[in-house]
């Protein structure tokens, strides 16, 4: 074996990411082929792990597939495909019995014939109790038996601590190969070993981009630190098509406690008769919105900015002393020990609560099977943009548009891969660090993080304005040249790659909130006001020539 070959790993598949999306998938293909799954940091660790409200699904008699459609177009305000939106909602009930199969625990209730039902909680902008939960970690089961039945599996080996850095593609070949014939190719991805500090080369015949999504964007946000957007950056890279990324969904209600990182509190607590009020106590949603505290994501979270900023006041406040007590518990243990562990007992104290980054509603653009415009890609989970969530996403849609387009990017998968263990790999140069040093200057960018969180915040937030984005993107450009320049010559470190993925989607989500002049879900500009169907129907598409490294 020549020294350059000891970096390089082949698999069938090679799954990026170990969430919902990433193990559903490679659980089935690895029925077809050896799957590699990188995740870059421990395995579990993933936004799925701490998904609390559950998976929306048809899975009751006082429900119908049209009614969930019919929310779900709603809640996207004209945006989503109801292509996607209808194989979503209808291949939901059979995902979530194959689920169960595989032994996740939902939780359950007796109905009044004395059968055991699954417990339906209910969310906002859903016009029937349909929530499949466990408890309040729905995420923390799914991922528990996901990876207990990966590892089953002969054929999936999980590699943590492996971040990817770029995917390979035609950019990377030398001489006359680098001019794509056609279509662009992916062949894998170059992926850093951080405890040896080398990067390989993931060789596959079909990879599947599942690396979830991007709320450490900002300062405020629920999700964990993995959520930097690394593969809608390696996409983006790569040449493929991004849309909507102005849809960055703010949850209106995570913990407000300074000094400890952001909580989420479910929906499922408004679900069940939580109400939001004012210091002073009175409850305002229904001034907003017919629905009241159960009205879409996107209009409570602005309710709250409006109220927030006409108060001055630093949080509003989620009432649950109304309900049973045990009931309270019972319900959702995690939340209430996680309050009470800071000093607040939600069975007789309001929940000091304030909106936070949440959920990224656009992503590459892939076709109905999880294919994205790049040969051998694909993509799934919330990286993807497959038309489903359009403006604004519906409560537990994310889980559900995870598994089910898991489920049907593996039937095109298999069939690209045809016979196992059968590769063909055009002549894929090793990672080159040449010119590169071993940089003590970390610290000259290391603050580029919290500017970018800070900027975002500031102002691509809940509420925008030409002026603000305008000034995002400058500051953008500057942070992104000098990220740029420190990559160029400096070896691959996690936090960089992190870092320069950060701020290149920064620079998108910008972009795309400038392009969209209209106010629509989850963007609302204060210099477009109004929905402009006329004009604004349609996404906001972006995509750059493809640049490799
Ligand atoms: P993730 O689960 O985020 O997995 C991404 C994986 O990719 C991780 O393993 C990560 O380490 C890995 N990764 C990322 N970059 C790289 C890289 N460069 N190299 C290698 N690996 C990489 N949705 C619902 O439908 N219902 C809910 O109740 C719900 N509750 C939520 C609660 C919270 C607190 C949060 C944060 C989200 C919630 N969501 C919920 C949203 C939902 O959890 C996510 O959208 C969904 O889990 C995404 O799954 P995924 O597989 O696409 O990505
Ligand atoms: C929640 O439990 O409120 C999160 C649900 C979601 O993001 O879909």
């Amino acid at each position: 074996m020549q020294p350059s070959e000891l970096d390089i790993v082949q698999a069938d598949f090679l799954v990026i990411g170990s969430g919902i999306a990433g193990l559903s998938f490679a659980l089935k293909v690895s029925q077809h082929g050896t799957v590699a799954v990188i995740t870059k940091k421990e395995e579990a660790e993933s936004n799925t792990n701490y998904a609390q409200g559950g998976i929306a699904s048809v899975v009751s008699t006082q429900d119908t597939f049209e009614l969930h459609i019919e929310d779900t177009m709603k809640g996207g305000a004209g945006l989503s495909r109801r292509e996607a939106v209808e194989l979503v909602v209808r291949e939901g009930p059979e995902r979530i019995r194959e689920l169960m199969s595989w032994g996740v625990q939902f939780s359950r209730r007796k109905a009044e014939s004395g059968e055991e039902v699954l417990d339906l909680g209910r969310e906002g902008g859903h016009s029937r109790n349909r929530i499949v939960h466990a408890a309040d970690m729905t995420g923390r089961e799914i991922e528990r038996v996901l990876l207990e039945r990966a590892k089953e599996s002969e054929n999936v080996r999980i590699y943590e601590n492996h971040i990817a850095v770029d995917l390979i593609t035609e950019h990377h070949l030398r001489g006359e190969a680098r001019t794509p014939r056609g279509k662009l190719h992916c062949w894998g991805a170059y992926v850093l070993d951080i405890e040896s500090q080398k990067v390989k080369r993931f060789l596959a015949k079909v990879t599947l981009l599942a690396s979830g999504g991007v709320g450490q964007l900002y300062s405020h946000t629920t999700n964990p630190k993995i959520a930097t957007g690394d593969g809608l950056a390696m996409a983006y890279r790569a040449g493929a098509e991004v849309a909507n990324l102005e849809f960055m969904q703010f949850h209106p209600t995570s913990l407000y406690h300074p000094g400890t990182m952001a909580f989420l509190i479910s929906e499922a607590v408004r679900g069940e008769g939580g109400i939001l009020r004012l210091a002073d106590g009175r409850d305002f949603m229904k001034n907003y919105h017919p629905k009241g505290d159960l009205a879409p994501r996107d209009v409570v979270a602005r309710a709250i900015d409006q109220e927030l900023k006409r108060s001055g006041e630093e949080c509003v406040f989620l009432d649950v002393t109304h309900l049973d007590a045990d009931f309270t518990r019972k319900r959702f243990p995690h939340i209430y020990g996680q309050c009470l562990s800071l000093g607040i007992d939600i069975a007789k104290s309001w929940i000091p609560v304030v909106p936070a980054a949440h959920y990224m509603c656009g992503g590459v653009v892939v076709n109905l099977e999880g294919q994205a415009d790049i040969q051998s890609l694909y993509a799934c989970g919330e990286v993807a943009h497959a038309g489903v969530h359009g403006a604004n996403r519906l409560a537990s849609n994310s889980l559900l548009e995870a598994v089910v387009f898991a489920h049907r990017a593996v039937q095109k998968a298999i069939q690209e891969v045809g016979p196992t263990g059968q590769f063909s790999f055009p002549d894929i140069p090793p990672w080159s660090e040449e010119g590169t040093f071993d940089s003590e200057e970390w610290v000259v960018i290391s603050h580029d993080r919290a500017e970018i969180q800070l900027l975002m915040t500031d102002y691509v937030g809940i509420v925008r304005s030409n002026k603000r984005l305008q000034r995002a993107k400058q500051r953008i450009h500057i942070i992104l040249q000098e990220i740029d320049e420190f990559y160029r010559r400096t070896l691959v470190t996690s936090d960089l790659i992190e870092l320069r993925n950060l701020a290149t989607v920064a620079e998108l989500v910008i972009r795309s909130a400038l392009m969209r002049k209209e106010s629509r879900g989850l963007h609302y500009t204060i210099d477009y006001p109004q929905r402009d169907d006329q004009n604004w129907l349609k996404d906001t598409v972006i995509r750059s020539k493809g640049a490799g490294r």
